[in-house]
């Protein structure tokens, strides 16, 4: 299904007062003026004023800016309707709707025309700057972005601190004012921070107004330009843009013409809506990959809790000056705790086999986390420690039918990773790999840059295409949150980007966390959360860590479906999961593709609760997560196919269940459901429940 229509309004400047254009259906009222020489934009949702009117600008270092003095010179509206395939997702076809509004302003004093594009869909809007090359506009160096997102009210916030270089933190949730007082509370310690002045926060940036509106602002399509975040007038309740600086603070390099990435804001008066919107990835371009036949979900265990609990070391010998090429390992005394050793991938290689997995993370396997912080020349991502055998071992778990995964770690050494990509890739295709783990711990080298600044980001994306070149997937970790990208580059299969379960193993991750991130960082593609904890105490892995999850068994189940992502991770050890085989079970039996998902309940930082279809086939699987407090779900089966029965297998809190004391008090059992069942069910507080459902006949 494709539908364009084309309409040009040619228009004297002095007639455009102010142009407007509403959503398909009807909804959401987009209006543009010039105000006195600025750009000036407002949002309306069924009639309530959702953004006020807001100014557009760049402010530029090297050329006047393109901040006032602009009139209108053109508007172009057309529509556009067409249903296109992932390669993997949440549902098998995703429909790209929207009307839009091109409108090309002038700066007659400066002989410069742009053009702000806007895209608006019955669940929000998306609009960019689009920058011709003119004679006095070629290349153009940024100094700040100035787009403004004026709220009518002191709303509800559900944020994270602005920041340069991390995302990975607890969500707080208060009103937009509270955000400057709790602002260094919620600026928790990580190996890499740039503290934004407060009032600040990231996108994307989730809030709730009082008369139960959902408004979530992000970005689309973040290529080669820097990330934007928000800072706040707190006075005035004006979110406005701030770009990632680079070492010397300035915001961008570009080379026009150029189009900037898509503002975007969110408006549901459903928050299920948000959930089931496709308004990121529909703002990117289609897939830009010939051929992705090699490009496939992937269900996996690792060789890693041991280290993330402190059990094990990532490092053969003890922290100490190493040389790459140089230093001989084997003179070198082992910690005794590396994980990486062939014996022990071996055991996780039978286990994860037997089990179903498709792949085995291994971290650890290769030389210099001995001296990972000497960043010019840390790793090497060929050379393998000498109790890791990468050929024998690649073809211990080909036999046995799965493959190993590689693991990247850069410590942000930009320079050492770079300087061996090709290399790197190459030797992961020859060995048989076909995804790569990376990770961007610790501060970017060379000092000075950010995480999510322009020269990072290209990094990033560099990474996916050159990967593609060698029919290897990433998942990134620690770079910069996701913005779509994954339509273009389906080999993106996974980013962390956010505090992943990781910190159960730390600090600990509070239970609204997985009821928030589906509305904020999974607006922007698939997070590798690496759920499946299923002992929460955390001394049975490292009797030295007293760590605790904070979650119950069924609620690290449901994850799996509520946290969409075609990379999936048991992260546990298998102690663990011969410990629970049988809540294992769901583990080993859920999809990772779907053809069809429906948001059944959601609400922020409270519950959601998801029933999606498996890939080409009629199971069902169903997860419901529970924040702060005890939720009472109360779904009907209607999407089930009317003419047949199912048997159900529910998975589902203990009575006595606690997220904190008695994580693992579950109850399963198999019962007969079809299209007019009605399930009642109770989540504890921090918990949840698990179904999967598959036809009788
Ligand atoms: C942080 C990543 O998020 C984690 O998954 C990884 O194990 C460590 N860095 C070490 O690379
Ligand atoms: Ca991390």
């Amino acid at each position: 299904m494709r539908k364009n229509i084309l309409l040009t309004l040619l228009v004297f400047p002095f007639l455009l007062a102010a142009e407007e254009i509403t959503s398909p259906d009807g909804n959401m009222l987009l209006k543009f003026h010039v105000d006195n020489g600025v750009l000036k934009y407002e949002l309306l949702y069924k009639n309530r004023q959702v953004v006020l009117p807001s100014s557009l600008g760049l402010e530029l270092i090297n050329w006047p800016s393109l901040m006032e003095g602009f009139q209108m010179e053109r508007v172009q509206k057309s529509s556009f309707d067409e249903t296109w395939q992932p390669v993997w997702g949440e549902n098998k076809n995703i429909r790209n709707h929207y009307n839009e509004m091109a409108v090309t302003v002038s700066q007659p004093a400066l002989k410069r025309q742009i053009l702000i594009r806007f895209r608006v869909y019955d669940e929000g809007i998306g609009f960019r700057y689009e920058l011709p090359r003119h004679d006095n506009l070629d290349n153009v160096i940024i100094k700040e972005e100035h787009t403004e997102f004026a709220m009518t009210a002191d709303h509800t916030a559900y944020w994270i601190p602005g920041d340069y270089d991390t995302d990975e933190y607890e969500y707080t949730i208060s009103r937009l004012s509270e955000i400057r007082s709790l602002e260094d509370k919620a600026r928790t310690e990580n190996a890499s921070q740039s503290a934004i002045p407060a009032p600040s926060t990231q996108t994307s940036l989730l809030m709730k107004t009082d008369d139960g509106l959902y408004i979530n602002i992000h970005e689309a399509a973040l290529i080669d330009y820097s990330a934007m975040h928000l800072t706040l007038d707190d006075r005035r309740m004006v979110l406005k843009s701030i770009l990632t600086p680079d070492s010397k603070g300035r915001k961008g390099f570009i080379r026009c013409p150029y189009t900037t990435p898509w503002r975007t804001v969110m408006v549901v008066d459903d928050a299920r809506k948000m959930l089931a919107s496709n308004l990121i990835l529909n703002l990117n371009e289609p897939c830009k990959l010939e051929d992705t036949s090699w490009i496939h979900p992937v269900k996996y265990m690792g060789v890693w809790w041991e280290m993330m609990t402190g059990a094990a070391t990532w490092n053969y010998a003890d922290y100490q000056a190493i040389r790459l090429g140089e230093t001989d390992y084997t003179k070198l005394k082992p910690t005794g705790r590396h994980a990486a050793n062939n014996d022990n991938v071996r055991r996780y290689i039978d286990f994860a086999a037997r089990h179903g997995f498709d792949q085995l993370l291994v971290e650890g396997w290769n030389q210099g986390w001995e001296d990972l912080w000497q960043k010019y020349h840390n790793f090497s991502f060929t050379q393998s420690y000498p109790d890791f055998d990468v050929k024998a071992l690649q073809a211990y778990a080909n036999e046995k039918g799965i493959k190993l995964m590689m693991h990247h770690e850069t410590s942000s050494s930009i320079i050492n990773y770079e300087r061996q990509l090709q290399e790197a890739y190459k030797f992961a295709h020859d060995n048989g790999y076909d995804v790569i783990k990376s990770g961007y711990v610790g501060n970017i080298f060379p000092y000075g840059g950010h995480h999510y600044d322009q020269w990072m980001n290209n990094h990033y994306l560099y990474c996916v295409t050159e990967a593609a070149k060698y029919r290897l997937m990433i998942n990134a970790h620690e770079a910069v949150r996701p913005t779509g990208l994954c339509r273009t580059y389906p080999n993106l299969i996974g980013n962390e980007s956010a505090r992943g379960t990781e910190f159960q193993a730390m600090s600990g991750c509070e239970p609204k966390h997985v009821c928030i991130l589906p509305f904020t960082r999974l607006q922007g593609g698939p997070m590798d959360y690496t759920p499946g904890i299923l002992e929460a105490d955390i001394s049975k892995v490292n009797p030295n860590n007293p760590a605790h999850m904070k979650a119950t068994i069924c609620n690290q189940l449901a994850l799996y479906v509520t946290m969409y992502s075609p990379l999936q991770m048991a992260a546990d050890v298998p102690e663990s999961y011969e410990r629970y085989a049988d809540a294992f079970q769901f583990i080993k039996d859920v999809a990772v593709d779907w053809d069809k998902s429906i948001y059944l309940e959601a609400e922020p930082a409270a519950y959601i609760t998801v029933a999606r279809q498996a890939k080409g086939s009629d199971d069902w699987f169903i997860g419901c997560v529970a924040g702060e407090q005890p939720h009472h779900s109360d779904i009907t089966l209607s999407f089930l196919d009317k003419n047949r029965r199912y048997t159900a297998t529910i998975y589902s809190d203990g009575k006595d269940a606690n997220c904190l004391t008695n994580n693992a008090s579950y109850d399963i059992r198999t019962t007969t459901v079809t299209s007019k069942t009605r399930l009642k069910l109770k989540a504890v507080a921090g918990g949840g429940y698990a179904i999967r459902i598959t036809p009788k006949n």
